[in-house]
């Protein structure tokens, strides 16, 4: 079966179906039949609306749910600013300041684990561009933690949504609209707004996280590829409902709010919905169920090819934010460059590794857990060593990327890097460039004298 062989066994039972419009209730008849706000809702719950578009955005596009709930997310105390120094996703007054654009390429060693903090405070902007207060653009998160998150603390980001990606260990997502366990070669999205609570059953996790500040996550159009392949929408895992009962202890809401930390105090979980309905939930995708496509004749197509999710601007066809992945697959091109081209591209390329070796790299500087950025016109490729060995390489049907998982988020914005993700994270590697092109050797040679010659 083309699915990941987790170590972790699934904890956890889901509604299958990308933008399917859900429904789940965890005790019968706590769903209104027909009626979204009856007069008195069943069970003596609150409905509650959740809404994560326009209530007027077009039918296509359109994204709410309905929460039937022991008490309303309204019932807590004012929310009040909490900065620490552990916490990182923009602490400056005005976030673009300290944001650097350079065309340079970049490249991060390891990212380190870090197993003081929870959730909340392991969360490092690294880079970015756009601004969530005007709903544009992305941030690109590093996540390093080694603690559960209090038993009584939420979390929420009203800034977008968060696409994560685990790199290390497991995360068991508690969210207002159920469970998720989210490991290694899966990826998780919580929609902008959404509650919750992670926990670490397996210790120390890692990963990366994209917060989209606009729109949400789409599946890619397929053109001619026709109506399967690349990501299936049956294979996205949404949570079936399950709610606690507490109305006694005091709880904490941590609010991403523009990129500050705020908290605000309440009596009640915030995990008590009983049942909801609707196309606005958090959801899970095992990248081993991707399937690939290729050419089975000659060149290497777009890596757009490799698309599980995207996120489009106001031009289609142009995304804020794609995300792809480099999966195992069979190359069998003729008479092919095999490995990405080099190139230059008008979009922005922010690389991770989850595991393995990245077949276009085999210089050794791009580990698991480590990164690259290549900027809008920022000239990149295969390394010296790649392009020697694929020049050569006996061009046989070959299996690439076994073991490995590599990923891309792509953005059509020029993407600035953060003071931690230049300067205090202490990973940037310095010799990137010199390790992986500087080397590379001219390989010309004119024609035989008689043949024409334009070149100087
Ligand atoms: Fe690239």
């Amino acid at each position: 079966m083309p699915t990941s062989s987790f170590v972790v066994p699934e904890r956890y039972r889901y509604q299958n179906g990308f933008n399917s419009y859900h429904e789940s209730e965890a005790v019968e008849g706590a769903l209104p039949v027909g009626a979204n706000s009856p007069q008195k809702p069943p069970l003596g719950l609150y409905a509650e609306k959740l809404s994560g578009t326009a209530f007027t955005a077009p039918r296509a596009e359109n994204q709410q749910s309905w929460l039937y709930r022991i008490l309303p997310s309204s019932a807590h105390a004012p929310f009040e600013m909490r900065e620490s120094s552990t916490y990182n996703t923009n602490p400056e007054t005005k976030p673009h300041e300290k944001i650097y654009h350079i065309p340079n390429q970049l490249r991060w060693d390891p990212f380190d684990l870090d197993e003081t903090v929870d959730w909340v405070h392991s969360l490092h902007l690294v880079a970015g561009a756009g601004d969530p207060t005007m709903k544009q653009g992305v941030g690109i998160f590093i996540f390093a933690a080694g603690k559960d998150m209090d038993p009584h603390e939420a979390f929420y980001s009203a800034d977008g949504d968060f696409l994560i990606v685990p790199q290390h260990g497991v995360l068991d997502v508690q969210t207002e609209l159920g469970k998720l366990l989210v490991r290694p070669n899966e990826i998780c999205v919580i929609p902008r707004g959404i509650r919750y609570r992670v926990t670490l059953p397996e210790g120390p996790v890692r990963g990366y996280i994209l917060e989209l500040y606009q729109g949400h996550f789409q599946l890619p159009e397929l053109g001619p590829i026709g109506s399967n392949c690349l990501a299936n929408a049956r294979d996205f895992q949404a949570p079936v409902a399950h709610f606690e009962e507490d109305t006694a202890t005091e709880w904490h809401i941590m609010g991403k709010f523009a990129g500050h930390l705020f908290a605000a105090r309440q009596t009640h979980t915030p995990f008590d919905v009983a049942a909801w309905h609707g196309l606005y939930y958090p959801y899970k995708y095992d990248l081993g169920r991707f399937s690939t496509i290729g050419s089975v004749s000659f060149d290497h197509p777009d890596p757009s090819i490799y698309t599980v999710l995207t996120a489009q601007s106001d031009h289609p066809g142009t995304a804020v934010a794609d995300f792809v992945i480099f999966p195992p697959r069979w190359l069998v091109q003729e008479d092919t460059f095999r490995p990405p081209w080099y190139h230059r591209n008008t979009m922005s390329e922010f690389m991770g590794l989850i595991h393995g070796q990245y077949d276009a790299k085999e210089g050794g500087g791009f580990k698991p857990a480590g990164a690259s950025l290549h900027n809008t016109m920022t000239a990149h490729g295969p390394d010296a060593i790649t392009h020697e060995k694929a020049s050569n390489a006996e061009l046989k049907p070959a299996k690439v990327g076994e073991g490995s998982m590599a990923f891309m988020f792509e953005s059509c914005l020029m993407v600035g890097v953060t003071e931690w993700g230049l300067k205090k994270c202490k990973k940037v590697q310095e010799d990137y460039n010199s390790e992986s092109w500087e080397p590379l050797k001219p390989h010309f040679r004119r024609p035989a004298k008689g043949k024409s010659q334009n070149g100087a």
